[in-house]
């Protein structure tokens, strides 16, 4: 049966904003986020501390981090690669941090320069670290369903890293469609390998819209009991390592979507579309949530 209460896990500020070309000023980041943790939104993604040549708009992490104000129910996790991010993290003020992996080997080197195996041993070295300092982690799988490179992923592959993820510690996996190239077919099947090695309340989605089936894939995962779906302010996204990535499914549209099926999230539909409309036109661009383009059309 469908979840009475689903987790909203907004990445816009990340996800979102890493792929943008122009720098977008760290003062429109700070108020987009503060203008978030006004919404009822549980966990707001807020930086990622990677290196500045890899990932150049986020170079401020360490400002951005340090400029939001933090409201107490919010939690603000942010991406760290290696112990030198986890590190400059936790002197920015971050209290979660997420370690990102793969299913494929070419995503894993082109997106973080080593393999799966090498990945692994690096996020044990932060979730140790982590530990210490009862900080929690959050894991995620990129190419769950589909890799710009490699093409189709094994299911196998793809619960075998999760498990992994799972085993060392973070206390949350997230599944990511990395390219949107998932149907509810490829969902199900993924989900019933993962869900035979990591427990299902343990499991996220995050789903990019490329082929315009993020939300059906979304739906095929909360019927199997998933109950934490990552997503992206209006629509906005792309991961720089993976040509052709669009946005995240619009944070706007997933909410609709639950209110409709009377499933809580606790986030007000109404605010988050005002901060959909903030952030369009700081950077001078039309919404891709569908929710957002028919509301403000009336
Ligand atoms: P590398 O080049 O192998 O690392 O990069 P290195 O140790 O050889 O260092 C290279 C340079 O980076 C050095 O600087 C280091 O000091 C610096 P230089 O000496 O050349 O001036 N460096 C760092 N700087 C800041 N913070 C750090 C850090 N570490 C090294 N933590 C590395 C390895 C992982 C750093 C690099 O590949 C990287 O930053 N990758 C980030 C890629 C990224 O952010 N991708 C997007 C997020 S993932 C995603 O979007 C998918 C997701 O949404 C889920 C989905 O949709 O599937 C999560
Ligand atoms: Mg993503």
């Amino acid at each position: 049966g469908l979840p009475p209460h689903v987790k909203i896990v907004e990445v816009g500020p990340r996800d979102g904003l890493q792929n943008e070309k122009e720098f977008v000023p760290t003062d429109v980041k700070i108020e987009f986020i503060d203008q978030l943790s006004d919404t009822g939104l549980p966990a707001i993604e807020v930086t990622s501390f990677v290196s500045s040549k890899w990932v150049p708009q986020l170079s401020d992490h360490t400002e951005v981090m340090q400029g939001i104000k933090k409201h107490p129910g919010v939690r603000y996790p942010v991406l760290t690669p290696n112990i030198r991010g986890f590190h400059s993290a936790i002197a920015a003020g971050a209290t979660e941090v997420s370690v990102f992996g793969a299913a494929s080997e070419t995503f894993s080197r082109m997106n973080i320069n080593c393999s799966i195996e090498e990945s692994m041993t690096r996020f044990e070295d932060i979730i140790k670290a982590a530990g210490n300092l009862n900080v929690p982690v959050r894991g995620y799988v990129s190419c769950a369903l589909g890799c710009p490179y490699e093409g189709n992923i094994a299911t196998s592959k793809v619960s075998e890293v999760s498990k992994r993820l799972y085993s060392m510690g973070c206390y949350e996996v997230s599944l990511g469609d990395t390219i949107g190239v998932g149907t509810p077919g490829s969902m199900r099947k993924m989900l019933e390998s993962v869900m035979k090695e990591v427990p299902v309340s343990a499991l996220a989605v995050h789903c990019h819209d490329t082929y315009g089936q993020a939300l059906a894939n979304i739906l095929t995962a909360i019927q199997m009991g998933v109950s934490v779906v990552d997503c992206s302010v209006a629509g906005l996204g792309g991961c720089p390592y993976a040509k052709g990535a669009t946005g995240n499914v619009a944070t706007e549209d997933v909410i609709y979507m639950l209110n409709g099926l009377g499933i809580q999230t606790g986030v007000n539909l109404s605010k988050v579309m005002e901060v959909g409309h903030f952030i369009c036109s700081a950077l001078d661009r039309k919404t891709n949530s569908k929710v957002a383009q028919a509301s403000f059309q009336l």
